[in-house]
C-alpha cells in the first residue's frame, strides 16, 4: 500500500517553530473541517472505520500515536511522532488511531464537513464496499 506522508517545512528561528498548512498548497484539498483528539484515555484506540469519499491529513501536534491503515488488502502501521509529519488517509481506507502517549494531540484535516452517511462503521461491510469497486 502506497503511504503518503508529508513532511511540512517549518519556519523555524531562534523564538522557535511554527507550521503554516494552507489548503490546495500544503493540503492536496479544500479544507472544510478541523477537529483534534487529546486526553485520551490511556490503552484506547480510536477510528475503526472507513470514510466512502472523505480525505484527510493526521498531524499529531503533540506527543504520538500510531495510525493503522487497511485496504482491505493490506495493513500498514505508521508512527506520528512529529508535529511536522502530516499522514494522508484516502477515502476507503480503514483506520484505527492506538498507542497514544500522554498528553498526545491528533489534529485532523478533513476534506468534507462531518457526515454519518460518510462512514463505514463494520468491516465485512467495508470489505463489501470496497469488493463492489
Ligand atoms: P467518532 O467517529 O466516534 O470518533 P473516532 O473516529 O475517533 O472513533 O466521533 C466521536 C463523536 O464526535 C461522535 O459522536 C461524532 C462526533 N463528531 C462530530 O460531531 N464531528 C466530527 O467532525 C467528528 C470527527 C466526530
Amino acid at each position: 500500500m502506497e503511504i503518503k506522508i508529508f513532511n511540512f517545512e517549518p519556519h523555524g528561528d531562534s523564538r522557535g517553530q511554527l507550521i503554516a498548512l494552507e489548503e490546495n498548497k500544503d493540503i492536496p484539498f479544500d479544507i472544510k473541517r478541523v477537529y483534534y483528539m487529546y486526553d485520551t484515555t490511556p490503552g484506547v484506540a480510536r477510528g475503526h472505520h472507513a470514510h466512502k469519499h472523505l480525505e484527510q491529513i493526521l498531524i499529531c501536534v503533540h506527543g504520538q500515536c500510531k495510525i493503522k491503515l487497511d485496504n482491505g488488502h493490506e495493513i500498514e502501521v505508521v508512527d506520528l511522532n512529529q508535529p511536522n509529519k502530516g499522514l494522508y488517509v484516502a477515502n476507503n481506507i480503514w483506520r484505527e488511531m492506538f498507542d497514544f502517549s500522554d498528553g498526545a494531540v491528533l489534529m485532523v484535516l478533513a476534506s468534507e464537513y462531518y457526515s454519518e452517511d460518510d462512514y463505514i462503521r463494520n468491516y465485512d461491510e467495508f470489505l463489501k464496499f470496497i469488493g463492489g469497486k
